[in-house]
């Protein structure tokens, strides 16, 4: 008989891999304590924007005419514990306040919720980013409280998704990597994952420990990517060089490769800032600090981006305040194709700007809602014309393909002064220079 899956927590991750679930051909019931989350899902529509997940939800959700209906919602813990044989846990772990450690309540909360309502032979998965030893820790929490003793067993499973491509990750992984104490583990996570498997991911068995620190080495080596050619940027702009021609040279050796080397104000989000801070918190609980205090100087380099683009736009100006200036701000959201604002550098340099008395009109083509309700005394256009319109300066701080769309000579037309600032590097420079802009780029000589 198939496996039926349930999947706790429906937010980016939990959703994705609901539907995922789903259209891999399980029997999927999906989780969550908030019960306006559930009847969106339950209606077929997702409370956040990811290119892809609203059809893929459709097309599974039971009660939507021609879906497969195996895909349902709930939060009644107890009629997921008897629902399904396979449970993965897929909640937050935000950072904690005031903290570089972070949350596990939710995890914790959702692990017991579930756990003592299992009566019968189950397999709990955890996908959330866990600080190293948790999966351990959890393991014993489950076999204290599952009433089906030896029957219940944990397994880790880390999750590399990325948002904007959260669906594609999801059904077709670059690894599955899962750490387990038992061939029993191991057989049914196979099962889960047959169909990825067979299209030729690769299947890493491994212990808990490894399993979990896959994920956060993962995005600490991407995290040092970024601020190694951002720390470039810096020399580059010192010593006169072009860092995008740097990193295209850099990428075209195998070793180093091509991804991950875009310079600009840096990353955000809400995975890679908090991971990389657990990550050193964690290490330093376990008396490795010196192991990773590297990681608080790819942080620091991080944050200075998003200071340097503030500067560069104080210098754009003319030095001096910002008091009375207009700035046009393209994008809120930490990076395209997504609605997320959590840390998003797009934000903070906007922030920053506002605080110090310019008059910051904001455009992005989906993140307005979420940018409004974090910075409401932020001035938001309808579009990328009114956000210019009567602009001193024009940043280019998220890099949406809609930007790039964007006929620079209309711009020109309606713009103060057409002074454009590209914190991404993705703007096209000849075509904006042709359209009578001034344009800078971060470690970039000016033309
Ligand atoms: C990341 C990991 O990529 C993913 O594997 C993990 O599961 C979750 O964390 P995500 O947060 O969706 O995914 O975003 P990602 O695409 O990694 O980008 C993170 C940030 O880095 C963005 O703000 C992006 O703009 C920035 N970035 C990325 C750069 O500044 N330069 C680059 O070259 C690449």
């Amino acid at each position: 008989m198939a496996l039926k899956i349930t999947v706790i927590g429906t937010g980016y991750l939990g959703a994705t891999h609901a539907a995922a679930m789903a259209e891999l051909g399980f029997e999927v019931l999906g989780l969550d304590v908030v019960s306006e989350k559930v009847e969106m899902l339950q209606r077929g529509e997702v409370p956040m924007y990811e290119p892809g997940l609203e059809e893929l939800l459709r097309k599974h959700v039971a009660g939507i005419e021609g879906s497969s209906g195996r895909l349902r919602f709930t939060t009644d813990p107890a009629a997921a514990a008897d629902f399904g044989d396979v449970h993965f846990i897929c909640v937050n772990t935000p950072q904690k306040h005031g903290e570089y450690a972070c949350d596990m309540s939710y995890v914790d909360t959702a692990l017991e919720s579930l756990a003592k309502h299992l009566t019968k032979a189950s397999l709990v998965v955890g996908k959330s980013t866990v600080p190293v030893g948790s999966a351990d820790r959890l393991a014993a929490r489950l076999a204290e409280l599952a009433p089906a003793g030896d029957e219940v067993e944990l397994a880790w499973n880390p999750e590399f998704l990325r948002e904007g491509f959260a669906v594609q990750d999801t059904l077709h992984p670059d690894r599955i990597v899962v750490g387990v104490r038992s061939e029993r583990a191991e057989k049914l996570l196979r099962e889960v994952y047959a169909t990825p498997i067979a299209e030729g991911s690769p299947f890493v068995v491994t212990d808990f420990p490894t399993a979990e620190l896959v994920k956060t080495s993962a995005n600490s080596f991407l995290a040092t990517k970024i601020s190694f050619i951002n720390a470039m940027a810096e020399v580059c702009e010192a010593a006169g060089g072009d860092v995008v021609q740097l990193a295209e040279a850099l990428g075209h050796d195998d070793r180093i490769g091509k991804k991950f080397l875009r310079a600009g104000i840096g990353f955000g989000g809400g995975c890679l800032p908090k991971d990389i801070r657990a990550f050193m918190a964690r290490a330093g609980e376990l008396g490795a600090d010196q192991a990773l205090t590297f990681l608080r100087e790819i942080d620091s380099i991080n944050m200075r981006r998003r200071g340097q683009m503030v500067e560069m736009a104080r210098e754009a100006l003319g030095g001096g305040s910002f008091l009375g200036k207009r700035v046009a701000v393209l994008g809120a959201t930490f990076k395209p194709d997504s609605d997320d604002v959590r840390d998003s550098p797009a934000l903070n340099v906007a922030g920053q700007i506002h605080l110090q008395g310019g008059q910051v009109t904001v455009y992005d083509p989906k993140g307005m809602v979420n940018a409004r309700r974090l910075f409401p005394t932020l001035g938001y256009a309808d579009s990328a014309m009114d956000a210019v319109r009567g602009a001193d300066v024009v940043l280019h701080l998220t890099e949406w393909r809609e930007f790039r769309e964007l006929d620079p000579a209309a711009l020109a037309s309606v713009a103060t002064t057409p002074v454009v600032l590209d914190g991404r590097n993705a703007l096209d420079p000849q075509a904006w220079r042709a359209a009578g802009w001034t344009y800078r780029a971060m470690g970039r000589p000016a033309a």
